[in-house]
């Protein structure tokens, strides 16, 4: 399956959000990662639709938006309309079935994240509408956090799981990403790859993408 690198811009300047953004595109990025948190689901706030809606014409990368929120139903709207081309929906906040089938009405990408407690198995009457499935490998809330290694067994059932039914759903690993963590998430079945502060971090975020695709 294809390997697609999506930076996760909580880790960037956000007074120059946009710069940092064409940063990570012109340094070879698939997808831009947002994170948005509520300060409810998760313990801290970041960004809200506004934001995304302003840096969508200064960015050709697909938005790949993370909602850490406690009411998705009622802000997927507001992404779609700001230009997410794929919306994360935590399993944990509840209606699920209604915020993927909201997301596919508005033309987006559905995907459902996992908290680290969270058994793969829940995910999976919801796997045939998904076009992916996010595997946290931190506590959602923060980046800069260590990767749970435990998390690998999460992704290879999921994969399992979706091997079984014939399709090939992308599976995004987000939390603690670097060059060294990637490949046990790879060998495990994940083919997205969030990284915040690996490739914010960087003296040169085109090698720090490389190394990670590598
Ligand atoms: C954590 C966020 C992550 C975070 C990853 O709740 O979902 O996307 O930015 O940051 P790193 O790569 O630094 O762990
Ligand atoms: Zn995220």
């Amino acid at each position: 399956m294809d390997i697609k690198i999506s930076p996760s811009i909580l880790a960037s300047d956000f007074s120059r959000l946009g710069e940092e953004a064409v940063s990570v595109q012109d340094a070879g990025a698939d997808l831009l990662h947002i994170d948005v948190m509520d300060g409810h689901f998760v313990p801290n706030i970041t960004l809200g639709a506004p934001i995304v809606k302003c840096l969508r014409p200064r960015v050709r990368l697909p938005f790949d938006v993370h909602l850490m929120i406690s009411d998705p139903l009622k802000y997927i709207p507001d992404f779609a309309k700001a230009g997410a081309d794929l919306i994360t929906v935590h399993l944990e906040s509840g209606s699920t079935a209604e915020c993927i089938a909201l997301i596919k009405s508005l033309g987006v990408t559905p995907a459902v994240a996992l908290k680290p407690a969270t058994p793969a198995e829940a995910v999976f009457p919801y796997l045939q509408d998904l076009g992916m499935v996010l595997v946290m490998t931190v506590e959602p809330g923060f980046g800069g956090q260590k990767f749970m290694a435990d998390q690998t067994e999460k992704i290879r059932a999921v994969r399992n799981e979706c091997a079984k039914r014939g399709l090939e759903t992308d599976i995004q690993v987000d939390g603690g990403i670097t060059a060294e963590t990637l490949p046990l998430c790879a060998e495990a079945g994940a083919n997205v790859f969030v990284a915040g502060s690996y490739i914010f971090g960087a003296a040169d975020r085109a090698a720090a993408i490389a190394a990670l695709r590598a």
